[in-house]
This record gives structure tokens, sequence and C-alpha cells, in this order.
């Protein structure tokens, strides 16, 4: 598995430069397959990223589907909800919609329910494009300061699993239940970007990047893929 750093010295030259890789994606995915695939992180760092998403032109939202790398069990107006953040920085922004939008139900008490069910959803909805290939064409994630990714905390169950494409992740102090792609899911995709921004995020990257695989960020490593590190200045260690 290689690792890529792409280092932007502006933030708007990373969305910029993010922007057109989605654009190489889409176009790739459709060509060869004649649908594309993404999964999409919450948060803070890709919220300006998908307002810029929203103004590019001539993307082929008409046969894109976009599903959550995760969502916490929140309303759907939650200001925590991944959806609603998806929502009003990007889906309020085409200017039509995307060919299938794939958010997670949070109305469950449990989040093994809600993670069921999601499942269950992406499966279908990857089956009915392909039957053969439920592989992403593409997965967006971010990085949390403890290492995190998707909803994948160190110490997890759903860390550990590796059979199911999704995982719940019961609630824990300071911490909403939520559901979560699983890394054996993520591993499968055909492309993986990491976006990481801000001085804060300089320490977490930097270990990610020598590999220490005990953290979940740093187990995101596909045989013959090479994982994608866009990057601000703020966030690089070399800087
Ligand atoms: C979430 C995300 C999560 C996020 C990291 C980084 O639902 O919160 O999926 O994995 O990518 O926590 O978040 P920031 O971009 O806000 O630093």
């Amino acid at each position: 598995m290689q690792r890529k750093v792409q280092v932007c010295e502006t933030l708007p030259g990373l969305w910029t430069a993010l922007a057109a890789v989605w654009r190489e994606c889409a176009q790739t995915a459709v060509h060869t397959r004649g649908y594309f695939t993404a999964a999409l992180s919450g948060g803070r760092t890709p919220a300006a990223f998908y307002r810029v998403l929203a103004q590019e032109q001539g993307l082929p939202w008409h046969l894109t589907h976009l599903f959550l790398a995760d969502e916490r069990l929140v309303p759907p107006d939650s200001p925590e909800s991944n959806a609603r953040l998806i929502r009003s920085t990007l889906l309020d922004g085409l200017a039509q919609p995307p060919a299938g939008i794939h958010f997670v139900k949070t109305g469950f008490l449990e989040a093994a329910a809600a993670a069921k069910a999601y499942e269950q959803e992406l499966l279908q909805a990857m089956g009915s494009l392909s039957a053969a290939d439920p592989r992403l064409d593409l997965v967006l994630l971010g990085i949390g300061e403890d290492g995190h990714t998707a909803s994948l905390f160190p110490g997890t169950d759903a860390l550990a699993e590796q059979g199911r494409p999704v995982a719940g992740v019961p609630a824990a102090p300071g911490r909403r239940a939520r559901v979560t792609l699983t890394l054996p899911f993520i591993n499968a995709a055909r492309r993986v970007i990491f976006l990481v921004a801000g001085s804060g995020k300089r320490a977490i990257l930097a270990t990610v990047l020598a590999g220490g695989r005990e953290l979940p960020a740093s187990r995101v490593a596909t045989p013959g893929v090479t994982v994608e590190f866009f990057v601000d200045r703020e966030a690089f260690p070399g800087s």
C-alpha cells in the first residue's frame, strides 16, 4: 500500500485540487461503468469543499450515487447531522439532484439496528448498479485528532469488524451513537482520499503518514491502491 500526499498552500487551492480529482473519479467511473458512487464524511473540514463542489460545472450528478461514510444517530435537522451538513453545503447548491442520495435513517434507538438498516440500503443500492461489484468508486475521509476516521474510533468493535460493510457504534461519554462504514468496505474502494486541514491535525497526520498501524486512519490501506492525502500547508508535518 502506498500513501501519496498533495500539499496545497491555501484552503481554496485545496478545494480546487480536490474538486479536480472528484471530476476525474466521476468521469472515469461513468465512462467505465456508467455510474459513479462516492461516500462522504462529515465534520468541519469538508464543508467548504462541498460548497465548492456544488458550483463545479459539468459533473455527472445524474449518474452519481452518494453515500455517507458515517452518521450520528441524531435527528436529520440536528446541527450534528452529517446528512444535514451535506444537504446544506452540497445538495442544496446543485442544479440537479444526484441519481441517488443514500443517507442513514437515524430514528433507531440502537446503533446496531441503524447499521443493519443502512447496510441493507447500501447493498441494495450497490447491487442495483452492479450485482457483481459492490465497491465504491471513492471514499472521502477525514482524520480526528485521536486518529479516528469515519466513525471508526480506537478500541471499538466497529473498528474490529472484518465481515460486514456497515457497523454500529454505541454511544460513549461525549460521543453520540453512530453508524459507520467498516474498514474492509472502505479498503475495498477504488480510491480513498483523506482531506486534512489545519495546524491542529499536524501531529496526528504525521503519525498516520508514518504508518502507525494502531490508529484507525492508519489502517485505511488497500493492497495495490494508493491512499491519497489532500492537506493544506498548516496540517502538513513537513512544513
Ligand atoms: C464525522 C466524520 C469524522 C471526521 C473527523 C474529522 O462524522 O465527524 O466522519 O470522521 O472526518 O472527525 O473532522 P473535522 O473535519 O471536523 O476535523
